[in-house]
C-alpha cells in the first residue's frame, strides 16, 4: 500500500490499536499525527515511528474536548497542510459489571470518549 505523504491522523495512539495502525501507516509512507490523551506513550510512539525512519508528530488532547480537538486538527494541518487520512480510535473499555453498579458518572465518562469523542472528532476533522 502506497501512502507515500499521506497525512493521518491517529487518535488514541498511544497504544495498542492506534499505536499499530500509526506504525504501520508511517511504514507505508504516511505522516503520522499522533493523538493521545497520554504525553508519555503518545510521544513513545513517534519515536517508535521516527526509529522505523518515518515521519509523525504528537498532540496531547482528549478526545472528549472540543477544543482539544479543534487543537489536533490545527496542528495537522499547520504543520502538514491538510489531513488526508483519519482514524477515529481513541476510545474506553469499562470494567465488565452489572448494569445497577455502573455509576452514572461512569457512564458519562464512557460516553464523552466513545461517542461525543468520535462525534467532535468528524465534525472538526
Ligand atoms: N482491543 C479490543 O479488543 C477492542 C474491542 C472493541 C473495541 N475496541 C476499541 O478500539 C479502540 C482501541 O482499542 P485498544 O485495545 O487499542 O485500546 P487501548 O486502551 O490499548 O488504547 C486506547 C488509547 O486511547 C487513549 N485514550 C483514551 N481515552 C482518551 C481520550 N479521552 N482522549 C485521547 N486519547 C484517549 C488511551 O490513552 C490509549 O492510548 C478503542 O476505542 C476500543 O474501545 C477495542
Amino acid at each position: 500500500m502506497d501512502l507515500l505523504n499521506k497525512i493521518a491522523v491517529v487518535t488514541g495512539a498511544g497504544s495498542g490499536i492506534g499505536r499499530a495502525s500509526s506504525l504501520k501507516l508511517a511504514s507505508n509512507g504516511a505522516k503520522v499525527v499522533v493523538v493521545d490523551f497520554n504525553k508519555e506513550t503518545g510521544e513513545e510512539t513517534v519515536s517508535l515511528i521516527k526509529e522505523q525512519g518515518g515521519e509523525g508528530i504528537f498532540v496531547q488532547a482528549d478526545v472528549s474536548k472540543s477544543e482539544d480537538v479543534q487543537k489536533y486538527v490545527n496542528a495537522a494541518v499547520d504543520t502538514y497542510g491538510r489531513i488526508d487520512i483519519f482514524f477515529n480510535n481513541a476510545g474506553v473499555i469499562q470494567k465488565i459489571s452489572p448494569l445497577t453498579e455502573i455509576e452514572d458518572a461512569e457512564y458519562d465518562r464512557i460516553m464523552s470518549i466513545n461517542v461525543k469523542g468520535v462525534f467532535l472528532g468528524l465534525k472538526h476533522v
